[in-house]
């Protein structure tokens, strides 16, 4: 179901494991000027949160984030053939088979008006295959509701996560902190990339924080986002 976070932005979350942690996924549904609505980082939508959407606006916008979000994607642009499938840069190249209409390029400029983002250079994490530097992941700033919308680059999950997430949160990294875990931070090689990457986040003024993992940040985000990556 969707969540209604402020005015004109919405959420909806489903449960999901990684490495063998419910970690949880969560979709970010933004409504601009015109009634139409940008769907960042989809999940798999039932039948009463398809209504939901359809109710506050048209999907003309599907965007698989970074190199790891887009499972769900191909199945929202079937339900939304005219919709335009916006991917990371990337994901044409690693998935070719996925339905993208448009790559997002990675020089930042503005793609949909009402939203901002930029390409979080640098980043890597590292999986069960080593390291992996191929994330992409693009980072959107919703000006109007001063939200920074977020999918691998920082997690921040709390005690409404099972314990045992909790606990590794509290040994990798993202246990209430907003910030990258232990396995970005070995995966992530260029540093002084990440480093530009984060003062470009932070030149934006926004207040709360939406990530794929964790718990959504309604206050002093840019704060916490600072302090989460001052390991870098
Ligand atoms: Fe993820």
């Amino acid at each position: 179901m969707l969540k209604q976070i402020d005015k004109n932005i919405w959420v909806a979350e489903q449960p999901l494991r990684y490495l063998g942690l419910s970690v949880g996924t969560r979709m970010t549904v933004i409504r601009l000027n015109n009634r139409e609505l940008v769907v960042i980082s989809p999940i798999q939508v039932d039948e009463p949160t398809i209504e939901q959407i359809n109710q506050i606006g048209d999907v003309c916008h599907i965007i698989a984030p970074n190199c790891y979000h887009y499972l769900f994607a191909p199945n929202f642009k079937q339900i939304y053939p005219k919709a335009i499938f916006w991917a990371a840069p990337g994901l044409a190249f690693k998935k070719p088979e996925l339905p993208i209409d448009k790559n997002i390029t990675g020089d930042g400029k503005s793609f949909i008006n009402g939203i901002e983002y930029l390409l979080f250079d640098g980043f890597g994490t590292l999986g069960l295959n080593g390291i992996d530097t191929t994330i992409n992941e693009c980072v959107f700033f919703h000006p109007e509701s001063r939200t920074l919308i977020l999918t691998d680059i920082a997690f921040h999950f709390d005690e409404s996560f099972p314990l045992v997430t909790q606990l590794a949160a509290r040994i990798i990294g993202g246990y209430k902190t907003l910030s990258p875990s232990l396995l970005e931070k070995l995966g992530t090689q260029e540093k002084e990339k990440v480093r530009a990457s984060v003062s470009q986040v932070l030149a934006w003024d926004f207040e709360r924080v939406i990530m794929a993992h964790g718990s959504i940040i309604e206050n002093q985000g840019k704060e916490r986002f600072k302090t989460g990556y001052a390991h870098f």
